[in-house]
């Protein structure tokens, strides 16, 4: 079994790179399942039913989600009517699927979307709990369905609380995938378990930007400390993601590969 994992997909520019990567990928590689993490379609803030219609006909399996999740407070009561959208499992304040169950050709697949603690703003710190226990409640809640491949991504800031997921996750799941940085972290291993694990997927989005921002902005937000509205970039966007191949008997990662073009 193969699988796909793309990082934050970051407005037009992302989502047509997207589609023009996957239309290729999913059949070169013989990718059998595919996440991507659309918090960032909807020009640079967060999702709407557009984009996510627009993602899942490409092919993929589950969205997930993260911080963005506030930004459309319309979305707000139509996150938990996207069956294949999942939003941060351990947020308290907001109806959204915080995990979700596909079967697909004989497998079953679960996909776990979770938010950090550190750095996330004021405003998190407040509507989640943590994120550690979180998972572990759900685990205990997934123990009888029989699921063949349980997969986690993990938004969040800070490089140490990634890692300590990973390890505290290293026998229970089969993969655990960073996001929201926007930037690909170089750490792409499988443990001792036959997890697969990267720190940071890294963003699917506008090229030469400040993580999706237009550069000119993102400098005078800096220089000047001046608050300017954002506005995604409209530079040619790269390509960011993770394929992990699986022994379909032992259910162990066998290879893992970071994308970055
Ligand atoms: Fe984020
Ligand atoms: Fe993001």
């Amino acid at each position: 079994m193969k699988a796909l994992f793309v990082g934050d997909v970051v407005g037009r520019k992302g989502l047509e790179r997207l589609k023009e990567e996957l239309n290729v990928i999913l059949k070169s590689e013989n990718i059998d399942f595919c996440v991507v993490n659309g918090e960032n379609s909807a020009s640079g803030r967060g999702i709407r039913d557009r984009e996510y219609n627009e993602i899942i006909n490409l092919g993929v399996d589950v969205i997930t989600m993260g911080n963005h999740i506030y930004y459309r407070k319309e979305m707000a009561t139509e996150y938990i009517k996207l069956k294949r959208l999942v939003i941060p499992a351990n947020v308290t304040n907001l109806e959204g699927h915080g995990y979700c169950i596909v079967e697909k050709n004989g497998l079953k697949y679960c996909v776990i979307n979770l938010i950090g603690k550190f750095g996330m703003g004021e405003m998190f710190e407040k509507s989640t709990v943590s994120p550690f226990s979180k998972v572990k409640e759900i685990l205990e809640n997934l123990k009888d369905e029989k699921i063949d491949y349980i997969f986690v991504d993990f938004h969040a800031e800070a490089t140490a609380e990634k890692i300590a997921m990973g390890y505290m996750l290293e026998n229970k799941v089969n993969m655990v995938f960073g996001t929201h940085t926007h930037v690909q972290t170089a750490d792409e291993k499988i443990l001792d378990s036959g997890m697969g694990y990267i720190t940071d997927v890294g963003m699917t989005g506008p090229k030469n930007s400040v993580l999706g921002l237009k550069k000119e902005i993102a400098l005078r937000r800096f220089e000047e400390n001046e608050y300017l509205k954002y506005e995604c970039s409209d530079e040619d966007a790269i390509f960011n993601a993770v394929i992990v191949e699986y022994d379909d008997n032992t259910r162990k990662a066998i290879n893992i590969k970071r994308i970055n073009k």
